[in-house]
């Protein structure tokens, strides 16, 4: 698969309108972001509900209910966590497969079909009456997520000028985060609804259903269609999404990319084999490794159980919830409205800053107030941990949340870029199971400890940017390697001297 678009970033004198064709495919592509998100928020809600629990988790009920019970350990269960961990490893094997048969067959089947694989999931899920239905439902949902995550952000980036690229790159994190925002909201709706969690997971039919209807409307990208030997289609494409007659240069430039990059037979083994792709390769996919390890997903995913954990309401909980996804919703826009002002390396820098010091706070809070046994008897405790929560999640939105995304495609040469695109995928599919899958053991296990964990965690990535990452604000794509890579004082002994 080649991303040819990407290749006329430095042709400025490109022509091309602002057109509603581009706004509107953008827009489409971009709903699957909101499958995404709506699903990372959904499932936290859920697994706090006691009827889901009764019914599919009833060890876990129990266990909840004891007064006795430790504290960190009440909602530890490797089959409750497989529940939401199960998505993202269903997940990384669609990726894998969207990465060949989007370059075979195009980019706009693969997003009609993760719509279509999100919405069969989201059914299954409505109507399970076993863990093995849930389960299936969840299969299927990542097999959406893995499909969409990986084809919209290039298909965004492809079909939109360049000018534009990175602000409708980011509307994918925007509509993660309202996809967040609107599960939490669905979840604090269905509470107190009888079977409530059934319309909490069959939701996601909705954004599923949006972008299949929605599907239809957008068109090929034309870096598919010339890719594919399509090449009239492509000029036709062009001239409707760029609003002009004459779209030669622009035809040129794809054609000049695809022919660089049909030569890579096999883009894999350039990417690892080549020493020149070593840089992009390791901060790339680091930095999905890093944004993981923020420990955001311990939030969006549980933050409804340690809110429970530390004595809330089963309402104030999911109350709380909202708040912090209304926040992180809200800081993403300071990211799209600013990062190409103030570069990538600010904003990593100072959200593992501000991460680092409100894990460490709340770690302290936890381990002060919250003792084994008994919820908090502070009232003001939960209160201050809610704060420093929007404070954490306010870090991780204007920062690691959207370069997560937006820095890997942006440092790889043309050849590699699909492969290396797909390695950061996978890198976060990888790290989100881990920690949907481990997070509840550990916190059961090392306590208040994991907060610090993730602080440590948050210094190390920080550094990792001030010393090894170069600052990729406002570089053509094509001119990375000469004007960043092989300038890095590290990173340069990467690049044959010549
Ligand atoms: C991350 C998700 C995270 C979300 C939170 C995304 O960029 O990949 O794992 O849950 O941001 O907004």
């Amino acid at each position: 698969m080649v991303m040819g678009v990407m290749n006329i970033e430095e042709g400025a004198s490109l022509p091309a309108k602002n057109t509603f064709q581009v706004f509107m495919c953008s827009i489409i592509a971009a709903v699957g972001g909101l499958m995404f998100g709506y699903d990372i928020g959904i499932s936290g809600g859920v697994t706090s509900m006691d009827t889901f629990l009764i019914k599919f988790f009833h060890h876990v009920y129990e266990k909840k209910h004891r007064v006795h019970e430790n504290n960190y350990c009440k909602f530890d269960d490797q089959l409750l966590q497989l529940f939401t961990s199960s998505l993202y490893l269903a997940g990384i094997f669609a990726s894998l497969a969207a990465s060949y048969l989007s370059r075979r067959f195009g980019r706009k089947p693969i997003i009609m079909s993760a719509s279509a694989f999100f919405l069969c999931g989201a059914i299954l899920n409505f109507f399970a009456q076993e863990l093995g239905m849930l389960i299936g439902g969840r299969i299927l949902l990542g097999c959406g997520i893995g499909f969409g995550n990986q084809t919209v952000p290039l298909f965004i980036s492809e079909i939109a000028p360049a000018r534009i690229r990175g602000g409708l790159n980011l509307m994918f994190q925007f509509l993660i985060t309202i996809g967040i925002l609107a599960a939490s909201y669905v979840n604090f709706l269905t509470s107190t609804v009888k079977d409530g969690w059934r319309y909490s997971l069959g939701g996601a039919a909705v954004p599923a259903l949006i972008l299949l209807i929605g599907s239809f409307f957008i068109h090929e990208t034309p870096a598919s269609l010339i890719e594919r030997g399509k090449d009239e289609e492509g000029k036709r494409v062009l001239r409707k999404i760029r609003g002009l007659e004459d779209i030669e240069l622009e035809f040129n430039e794809i054609k000049r990319a695809t022919e660089i990059s049909n030569k890579v037979k096999s883009p894999f083994k350039e990417l690892f084999t080549k020493s020149e792709n070593r840089p992009p390769l390791v901060c790339g996919t680091l930095l999905q490794f890093f944004q993981q390890f923020t420990g955001i997903n311990v939030v969006m995913f549980y933050a409804p159980v340690l809110f429970q954990t530390m004595g809330s309401g089963n309402n104030a909980s999911l109350i709380s919830t909202v708040v912090t996804n209304g926040v992180n919703a809200v800081a993403t826009i300071i990211a799209v409205v600013m990062v190409d002002r103030l570069g990538r390396r600010f904003f990593l820098v100072e959200g593992a800053t501000q991460m680092t010091a409100t894990q460490i706070s709340i770690g302290a809070l936890l381990l002060k107030h919250l003792h084994l046994i008994g919820p908090i008897t502070s009232r003001s405790v939960p209160l201050i941990v809610l704060i420093l929560i929007c404070i954490y999640v306010s870090g991780f939105a204007w920062s690691w949340g959207p370069l997560g995304w937006l820095v890997p495609s942006e440092i790889y040469p043309l050849e590699v870029r699909n492969a290396g695109y797909f390695c950061a995928v996978a890198m976060n599919m990888v790290c989100t199971f881990v920690i949907g899958q481990f997070f509840l053991s550990a916190l059961c296990r090392f306590r208040s400890g994991l907060f610090f964990f993730f602080a440590v965690m948050n210094v190390i990535m920080g550094l990792f940017v001030i010393f090894f990452l170069p600052e990729t604000k406002g570089v053509p794509i094509e001119d990375m390697a000469e004007q960043r890579w092989k300038k890095h004082w590290h990173w340069r002994k990467y690049f044959k001297q010549n």
